[in-house]
């Protein structure tokens, strides 16, 4: 799975063999890389890659500054780190590199002009403090709005879209909207949006209509990994599918209900340990009746088996979980090792995936259809669950990475939902 982080080592290191034409003209924009006309209020790009959506954001965030329209600004990506990185320092379509009037307080955060004007670091990580809480900014960027969940939950990511949305208070606010074509919620949401109510205005496009501007090495990779594929309308022209073709997920199949934590009469714990350094998928399910259950919690994580047992011991345990259920296939009995390791009181099964993913996922889809199967409302972080469900298809998983939290849950469903003499309260 792309994160933030490896894109903008991606692009650092695509820069390094690359030495990019810094614009030598005062504004080389092509025309769609203006704001476009009209009184939207968000302007979303989500052109194919290297397009040069950072480079007319950055650029329009500078026009503003110039006709002292923007007086407060406020940047948001995934981490401080991806802000300074990409959107404020980046060699060449950040902000700093099309305006040598912008001067970058590194410590503040802030970017100060010297018509006053000022341009604040937020990260979602962080979106309940200042700057971006209480902040009545005028114009704003988002950068690669659905990639906040990656490098933190994927509640603190809706917060903060919500808190970036709250804080565009001052009168005539406008905020650009920055993604990668890869469809998420946040693009989704101002896609439906532009439909509904006007007040999103869209621009994709495609990498080649960049292709002054990038190296012929770089258009031959994006070629010899996209082209012919089905990712290629995605990636290279900016396209988003309306809804993921066979989804066996459809729109309409969540629903939400509180769950106390008592009135589970069973719980389990799925658990899909897969390789390398790829998330580990931790995800609690629960029956609540004979044809009710629901998923109680998304606790996918990375880092060290040590890391991942505990995770797993502590969903477990804050449910009561009857049965842990864990996925063999990859590391054996490293797995039950690991999580008898950090004292796993509940009994763990060990599951062996003999089918293809979307083979077992299909009857629990079916449940899903029939409206047996809820996800707990509140603080429940399952966006993410909810979208590797929506790519996993007739034919197979379609999104990018591979399907770490939809397996665990598809696991523990599994277990609850074979068939069993008795059931109730073990
Ligand atoms: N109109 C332009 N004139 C000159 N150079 C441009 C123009 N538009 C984009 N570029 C250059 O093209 C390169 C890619 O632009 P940018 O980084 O903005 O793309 P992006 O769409 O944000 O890419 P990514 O998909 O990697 O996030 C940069 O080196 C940028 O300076
Ligand atoms: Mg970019």
């Amino acid at each position: 799975m792309t994160t933030p982080t490896a894109e903008i080592e991606r692009q650092t290191a695509a820069d390094i063999l690359d030495p990019p034409k810094i614009p030598t003209e005062l504004d080389g924009r092509r025309p769609e890389q203006r704001a476009p006309v009209g009184d939207w209020r968000v302007w979303l790009m989500h052109p194919g890659r290297r397009w040069g959506k950072g480079y007319a954001a950055s650029r329009w965030i500078v026009d503003r500054v110039r006709t002292g329209e923007a007086r407060s600004i406020a940047l948001v990506g995934s981490t401080i780190r991806s802000v300074r990185q990409l959107m404020i320092e980046h060699p060449t379509s950040g902000i700093l590199a099309v305006d040598p009037l912008a001067r970058f307080m590194r410590s503040d955060g802030e970017i100060h002009w010297p018509n006053g004007a000022k341009a604040y670091v937020c990260s979602a990580e962080n979106s309940n403090k200042p700057p971006l809480r209480g902040g009545g900014f005028d114009t704003g960027w988002g950068d690669e709005v659905d990639s906040w969940g990656l490098d933190t939950t994927a509640r603190k990511a809706k917060e903060a879209w919500d808190n970036l949305s709250l804080s565009m208070s001052a009168g005539d606010s406008r905020l650009a909207v920055t993604s990668t074509p890869q469809p998420g919620r946040i693009v989704a949401a101002l896609i439906a949006r532009a439909k509904a109510e006007h007040d999103v205005s869209i621009t994709t496009g495609s990498t080649y209509d960049n292709a002054a501007n990038l190296s012929p090495q770089f258009i031959k990779d994006i070629e010899r990994r996209f082209k012919g594929t089905r990712l290629e309308r995605r990636e290279i022209y900016g396209e988003v599918p309306e809804d993921v073709v066979g989804s066996l997920w459809q729109p309409g199949v969540f629903w939400y209900r509180n769950v106390k934590p008592d009135q589970c009469l069973r719980v389990a714990v799925g658990v899909d340990p897969s390789g390398g350094g790829d998330a580990i998928g931790i995800v609690a399910a629960g029956q609540l009746g004979p044809e009710l259950f629901v998923v109680l919690d998304d606790w996918t994580t990375t880092g060290s088996p040590a890391k991942w047992a505990r995770r797993t011991n502590e969903l477990a345990e804050k449910w009561g979980a009857d049965v842990v259920v864990a996925e063999r296939n990859y590391g054996g009995d490293m797995v039950l090792a690991t999580l008898k390791a950090a004292s796993m009181q509940m009994p763990v099964r060990m599951v062996t995936a003999s089918r293809g993913k979307h083979i077992r996922a299909d009857p629990i889809s079916l449940l899903y259809e029939q409206k047996k199967i809820a996800h707990r409302s509140g603080d429940a972080a399952l966006d993410l669950l909810e979208e590797e469900l929506r790519f996993m298809t007739t034919t197979g998983y379609v999104g990018e990475g591979s399907p770490n939290r939809a397996d665990a849950a598809v696991w523990a469903f599994w277990e609850l939902t074979k068939p069993r003499k008795t059931w109730g309260v073990a």
